[in-house]
C-alpha cells in the first residue's frame, strides 16, 4: 500500500466542545471558525441550547452571542449527550455551579460509563447527584451554592479536571485540582485566555472566581484524527502524507513522538501560534517499524490513540506492550477487551493484560470481521489496519465514525492506493 497527498483533518474535538461552552458562559460575541461538525459536538450544542444558550447551527464560521452564566436556566427536558463523555462530564460541572437540576441521558455506550469520578468532587463542592447503582446514566445533578475545593483526582482525566474547574468558575468559588499525570490542558488555557485567573504548578491547576470573557477561536486540526493517517503512513510501503494545520499541544503528541521512536519519519513544518495554540503541518512517511513499550506515564498524551497503536503494532517487528492503561476500559467501549478480541478475530497475535495488552508483530495477512461496539476510534483504527497490504478487514459499523470524524472513510480512500 502506498500513501500520497495532503489532508486537513477536521477541528479538534476537545477544543470544539469547550469553544461552545465558554462562549455560552461569557457575555458578548465569540466567533468560532473551523469547529468540528460531528455528532459529539452537536450533543454539546444541543445541551447548551436546552439550558437556554443561543447556539446557532454549527458551520465553518459562526458567532455565539453569550449572555453570561446567569442566562443558563432550568431545562424543560433531559439533557441528551448522545455518545459524548466530554459533553456529559464538562456540562455536569457547569450544571453543578448553577441553581438548577438537570438529568443527563445518553446512548447505551455512554450510559454505562463511570460518572462517580465527577460526582465525587462536585459533591464535595456542594452539588448533589442521583446516580443509578452502576454509576452511569441517567444522572441527575442538583446544582447550587458551592464552596471552595482542593481535590486530587484518582485518574489522570482531563474531563474530571475540567468538570471541577468549570463548576468553580460557574459557581464563583476557588478550586485546586491535582492529577496524577498531566492531561490535556485546554480548559485551563482557554479559561485563562478569557480572563479567568488560572495558576498551574506541576500537575496542579487552580482557578479563582472570575468572569469568563468572550473570545474568538480558530479550532486547529485534531491530532487524534490526524493520528489515524500518521498510522496509515507508518504501515505503508512507500509514499508521504502531509497533514496540515494540526494542533501540536504537547499534552496530545504522545502518539506522534512514539511513532518517530518506532522508526517512522514524522516531521513538523510551519510551526505557528494560532489563537494561543501551536499548530503545524505534519509530514509522515514509512520506515522500518519497530515495537513500542508504553507505561502509565505515557498514557495521557496518547490515550485516544492506543487502539490505533495496538493495530499498527501488528505490522511492527517485535513485541509491543502497553501497561498502566486502565482508563481504556472506561472509554466508548472497553478498549482493552475490544481491541484484543478484535485483533485475535482477524488473526493477530494479541493478549489482554489487566491494565493493557501485548501484541506481537506478524507479516501474516489479517482478515475477518471487527465488532466496534459503536466505538468510533475502533472503527477508524481497524479501518487503517485494513488498508495494509494483504489485509482484508470488515468493520461491523462504519457509520460510528460520525462521532468524531464524519469524513473519515472518504479521506482514507483519497490518500492511499494498493
Ligand atoms: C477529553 C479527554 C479524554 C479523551 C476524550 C476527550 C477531553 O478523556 O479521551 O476523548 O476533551 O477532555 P479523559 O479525560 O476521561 O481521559
Amino acid at each position: 500500500m502506498n500513501v500520497a497527498g495532503t489532508l486537513r483533518v477536521p477541528g479538534d474535538k476537545s477544543i470544539s466542545h469547550r469553544s461552545l461552552m465558554f462562549a455560552a458562559l461569557s457575555e458578548g460575541d465569540s466567533r468560532i471558525t473551523g469547529i468540528l461538525q460531528s455528532a459529539d459536538v452537536h450533543s454539546t450544542a444541543g445541551v447548551l441550547r436546552a439550558l437556554g444558550a443561543s447556539i446557532p447551527e454549527l458551520s465553518d464560521h459562526f458567532t455565539v452571542r453569550g449572555h453570561g452564566v446567569q442566562s443558563l436556566t432550568q431545562p424543560q427536558s433531559a439533557l441528551d449527550c448522545g455518545n459524548s463523555g466530554t459533553t456529559t462530564r464538562l456540562m455536569a460541572g457547569i450544571v453543578a455551579g448553577l441553581p438548577i437540576s438537570a438529568t443527563f441521558i445518553g446512548d447505551q455506550s455512554l450510559s454505562r460509563r463511570p460518572m462517580r469520578r465527577v460526582a465525587k468532587p462536585l459533591e464535595a463542592m456542594g452539588a448533589r447527584f442521583d446516580l443509578p447503582d452502576h454509576g452511569g446514566l441517567p444522572m441527575t445533578v442538583h446544582g447550587g451554592a458551592l464552596h471552595d475545593v482542593v481535590w486530587t483526582t484518582e485518574q489522570a482525566s482531563a474531563q474530571i479536571k475540567s468538570a471541577i474547574l468549570l463548576a468553580a468558575v460557574v459557581g464563583g468559588v476557588r478550586a485546586s485540582v491535582t492529577e496524577p499525570i498531566k492531561t490535556r490542558d485546554y480548559t485551563e488555557r482557554m479559561l485563562e485566555a478569557r480572563g479567568v485567573r488560572v495558576r498551574v504548578s506541576g500537575t496542579t491547576v487552580s482557578v479563582d472566581p472570575g468572569v469568563v470573557e468572550p473570545l474568538d477561536v480558530d479550532v486547529p486540526g485534531d491530532p487524534s484524527s490526524a493520528a489515524f493517517f500518521a498510522g496509515l503512513a507508518a504501515i505503508a510501503k512507500h509514499g508521504v502524507l502531509r497533514l496540515e494545520g494540526v494542533g501540536v499541544n504537547d499534552t496530545r503528541m504522545g502518539f506522534f513522538r512514539r511513532l518517530a521512536r518506532m522508526g517512522v519519519t514524522v516531521a513538523e513544518e510551519n510551526r505557528r501560534l494560532n489563537g494561543g495554540e501551536w499548530i503545524a503541518d505534519l509530514v509522515v512517511s514509512p520506515g522500518t517499524l519497530g515495537p513500542a513499550t508504553i507505561g502509565e506515564a505515557d498514557v495521557p498524551a496518547m490515550v485516544d490513540e492506543l487502539p490505533l497503536l495496538a493495530c499498527i503494532a501488528t505490522r511492527a517487528n517485535g513485541e509491543t506492550v502497553i501497561t498502566g492503561a486502565n482508563e481504556l476500559r472506561a472509554k466508548e467501549s472497553d478498549r482493552i477487551t475490544a481491541v484484543v478480541t478484535n485483533l485475535r478475530a482477524i488473526g493477530a497475535d494479541a493478549e489482554e493484560l489487566a491494565d493493557g495488552m501485548r501484541i506481537r508483530g506478524t507479516t501474516t495477512p489479517l482478515r475477518g470481521r471487527v465488532v466496534t461496539h459503536g466505538d468510533h476510534r475502533l472503527a477508524m483504527a481497524f479501518g487503517i489496519l485494513g488498508a495494509a497490504d494483504g489485509n482484508d478487514i470488515e468493520i461491523d459499523d462504519r457509520d460510528c465514525v460520525a462521532v468524531s470524524y464524519p469524513g473519515f472513510w472518504s479521506d482514507l480512500a483519497r490518500v492511499h492506493s494498493r
